[in-house]
């Protein structure tokens, strides 16, 4: 019965995997809390964008500065993905001009009724280095720009009257590997309590014991007094069922009220616990969740509410057999991810953000690695709601950097502080899985460091395993500092598999690999007779840098060990910054600490790189391009990653009019096992995989002829799926698509239009690289364009654009504040004009 129910939830999920409508986002917190990211003043000292600098004055924190002449923005706010690109920057951040000095300032008031409340301003993060003054009073630092905190105003605050707050960061004093943003580019929250609270992230919900009869639910709750007295307070919360809209549908059950007694200034913790009778599991494919409402009342009056959502799901890793939630077995098919939205920057954005998950969930992942720092709390509540597992990842260094100015500078005063903030922050996410303290550190065989790290992170959250990702994983396990992980971590070289199951030191260590792969490819290029041209890389999806391998070769590796837990492939989209194998960057030199050789070849590489330096701004290791443009790769994970779904998919595009005749190898991605091709109707031989050895099936030798390809690909010797690929007519005419053709009115609901180039017919024409000018009629504007190629220079926020291989993007929203119907015109000298009609509401 249960077998057939969850046969029937599985297969559903196959079906309809599509997210675009949005559910509201929750937040655990205060009820309380209100956005605090309308009306900021910047202005920028430093560096500047155009690599002059400017120096920065004393004292801007002062009531009586005068802020006219500095810019009127919203938050978030990123001020490095305004450009422009430099060819003098670095391609490993993305050449793009990140560093400097941002001053934000905002003037705001509390009503005076509000006297006697705690007022607090949280931020979600702020790159980097974050200083915070109100009224021209220093409250206080946060220099981890990924992480979340809270400043207390209260003490300088000035009731009903205006207040002044001033925000400096500074990305000088910041180095990254990758494009890190600068500036407020997470949400920042008001939040009004009473004096006496539940904490800042005080709530921790486990579930010990689950049935399917019941779940044992207990809950922690600290409660901060901030006022000058003892207090009793009395603490209650009551369980709701999420629904499908994310509100809370009806009670379930209550935890038992407790009273709890605190000393002036302050904090205590109170435990108590709930059943809740057939829980509702939260699993990837249905992601059920509950909330629990807490109320906390002093004399039977009541003086603070707070929410936190929650899950109900088991997790058991296991050496032998792999990973299992709620019971049922299941391969981790989960990507990497930095935390840019591509044409955004890092400044976060909610509809951005659903949009590259569900692109992800399609291709069948089903779980997420924070590369390599905690993420924006809209990733995780987005993980909850549409099923993902989540590796949650602190650090990229500790105090040894991989850069001058890396986290090593802080790690000695911040590393506790910080790993304390995410656990505290994350711990009642259902997908959060996996902590991870660490990627690829230098002292990832420190055995004290990481025992040290690990157990902070225990002392918080006991449920969850604590992992690290090692590129030197004998070292690891040699020095014994893999002991003292629940889960060992491999990024790229399982080579040692073999030798480490073999040993009975390390059979109990259930294995992951927490990075694979890193394929490089550029959307729509392929080369026959090398990888690499034009700073672009072949997409027949064989190409990698020394510690990676093809896909398929990991797929082979999974097979051979089916007890390891999966793979987090290295990256499911692009982003800016690391443009390997054109990125000059020395850290991944130590990917061959222990191959002199190897070590050697890559050092020369990147000499020649240094003095040819590429203008590649952005990664090539997407399964997707930056602008979310599937690349052939997303179709062999698809064919792994959902064998239920019936797929074909053929490369190269059949456009090759100076190939006539030449050799011109096809490939095809299935989900079946057994496929046919055809040229113009003629068979070229039908192909069977072997299962564990092949992944997809290869027409080495077809000579092109113009024409129509054709795949019809088998399962079990039944039809499965078909592709067609066909040589195109000229370039005459521009589509449009949008991922949402009505969008929220309020101004950060985003519709992503797809522009094609297309023949007559309406076939999309690969290598068309015409530019395209938008503009917008009604109450719309645009955000950003992009076409996913790495190499281009013009700025996110240009109006005009060139496809690339046929395609570019356009993402729009709404005017803030005004609702209606709008249009978005694409037009092109030779291919006339084409609108979109999209609805603002
Ligand atoms: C890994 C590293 C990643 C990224 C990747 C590229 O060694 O952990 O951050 O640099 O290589 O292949």
């Amino acid at each position: 019965m249960l077998r057939i129910a969850l046969l029937a939830i599985l297969n559903l999920s196959v079906a309809s995997t599509s997210f675009s409508q949005s559910k509201p986002v929750i937040r655990m917190g205060a009820t309380n809390t209100q956005s605090f990211d309308d009306n900021w003043a910047f202005t920028r000292y430093g560096l500047q964008a155009d690599g002059s600098r400017i120096e920065e004055p004393q004292n801007l924190e002062s009531t009586t500065l005068n802020e006219s002449s500095w810019q009127k923005l919203n938050l978030p706010h990123d001020f490095g993905i305004t450009g422009p690109f430099g060819i003098e920057l670095e391609g490993g951040t993305g050449k793009l001009p990140w560093k400097g000095i941002g001053w934000y300032r905002k003037h705001f008031k509390i009503p005076a009724a509000d006297a006697g409340k705690r007022i607090f301003v949280d931020f979600d993060g702020a790159m980097a280095n974050a200083k915070i003054w109100l009224n021209g009073h220093y409250v206080g630092t946060w220099p981890y720009g990924y992480n979340s905190f809270r400043m207390d105003l209260t003490p300088y605050l000035l009731m009903g009257k205006e207040n002044v707050l001033a925000v400096r960061l500074d990305t000088e004093n910041w180095d990254s590997r990758w494009y890190p943003g600068a500036g407020i580019y997470r949400h920042v929250w008001l939040v009004k309590t009473n004096p006496v609270h539940v904490g800042h992230w005080g709530t921790s919900i486990t579930t010990p014991e689950i049935t399917d009869a019941s779940a044992k639910v207990k809950m922690d709750i600290t409660v901060e007094n901030q006022s000058k007295l003892p207090v009793e307070a009395t603490v209650q919360t009551a369980i709701f069922e999420l629904d499908q809209q994310n509100k809370p549908e009806t009670k379930i059950t209550s935890f038992n009220t407790s009273t709890i007694k605190i000393d002036a200034g302050a904090a205590a913790t109170t435990n108590t616990q709930a059943t809740i009778q057939h829980p509702k599991r939260w699993d990837i494919v249905a992601p059920n969740r509950y909330i629990a409402q807490t109320t906390l009342s002093i004399n039977g009056k009541v003086v603070d509410t707070y929410q936190t959502p929650f899950g109900i799901r088991t997790l058991k890793f296991t050496a032998r057999d792999g990973f299992q939630l709620n019971g049922r077995r299941v391969e981790i098919q989960g990507t990497c991810n930095h935390h840019d939205l591509g044409a955004l920057g890092a400044a976060i954005n909610t509809s951005a953000l659903r949009r590259q998950l569900s692109i992800l969930k399609d291709m069948g992942c089903n779980a997420l690695r924070t590369s390599h720092n905690p993420p924006s709390p809209e990733l995780l509540e987005l993980a909850d709601q549409m099923g993902f597992l989540v590796w949650d990842e602190a650090f990229d260094c500790w105090k040894s950097g991989k850069r001058k100015l890396d986290y090593n500078k802080i790690y000695e005063e911040w590393h506790q502080k910080d790993l304390e903030a995410m656990v505290h922050r994350d711990r009642n996410h259902p997908s959060v899985f996996i902590w991870s303290i660490g990627n690829e550190v230098m002292e990832q065989r420190n055995v004290e460091m990481t025992k040290h790290l690990a157990d902070i992170i225990r002392k918080v959250d006991p449920t969850r395993p604590v992992s690290n990702g090692y590129n030197d994983p004998d070292g690891g396990r040699e020095s014994g500092a893999v002991e003292a992980l629940d889960i060992m971590g491999v990024n790229y070289f399982f080579s040692q598999q073999a030798k480490w199951d073999a040993d009975p030191r390390y059979k109990s260590k259930p294995t992951l690999g927490s990075e694979t792969s890193s394929c490089v490819s550029s959307r729509g290029e392929y080369f026959f007779d090398n990888q690499y041209k034009n700073w672009q890389i072949s997409s027949y999806d064989d190409a990698f840098p020394g510690w990676g391998c093809s896909p398929d070769e990991q797929f082979r590796t999974n097979a051979k060990y089916p007890h390891l837990l999966g793979e987090f492939v290295w990256t499911g989209f692009d982003y800016l910054g690391e443009p390997t194998p054109y990125n000059s960057d020395a850290t991944n030199l130590q990917n061959f600490r222990n191959d002199p050789a190897k070590r050697k070849e890559l050092e020369l590489k990147l000499e020649e790189l240094r003095k040819k330096n590429p203008p590649s701004r952005s990664s090539y290791f997407g399964i997707v391009d930056l602008a979310g443009f599937p690349k052939d790769r997303y179709y062999l994970y698809q064919s792994q990653w959902r064998p239920d779904c019936p797929m074909a998919h053929i490369l190269p595009h059949w456009n090759w009019a100076e190939r006539i005749g030449q050799v011109t190898p096809v490939h095809v991605y299935t989900s079946g096992d057994e496929a046919e091709l055809f040229l113009n109707g003629k068979s070229l031989g039908r192909k069977t995989k072997t299962p564990g050895k092949d992944f997809r099936l290869v027409w080495d030798d077809v000579k092109y002829t113009p024409g129509e390809l054709k795949v019809v690909c088998y399962k079990k010797g039944k039809t499965w799926a078909t592709d067609i690929v066909k040589t195109t007519g000229k370039a005459s005419k521009i589509t449009l698509s949008a991922n949402q053709p009505v969008i929220k009115a309020g101004g950060d609901d985003l519709s992503y239009i797809t522009v094609k180039i297309t023949d007559k017919n309406g076939l999309m024409v690969p290598r068309t690289h015409n530019s395209i000018k938008f503009s917008v009629q009604g109450p719309g504007e645009i955000v950003a364009t992009d076409n996913g190629d790495a190499t281009s220079f013009i700025p996110f926020q240009s109006h005009e654009r060139p496809a690339y291989n046929g395609m570019a993007l356009v993402i729009v929203k709404g005017k803030k504040g005004q609702k209606g119907k709008f249009s978005v015109k694409a037009e092109s000298p030779g291919l006339g004009s084409a609108v979109i009609s999209l609805e603002s509401k």
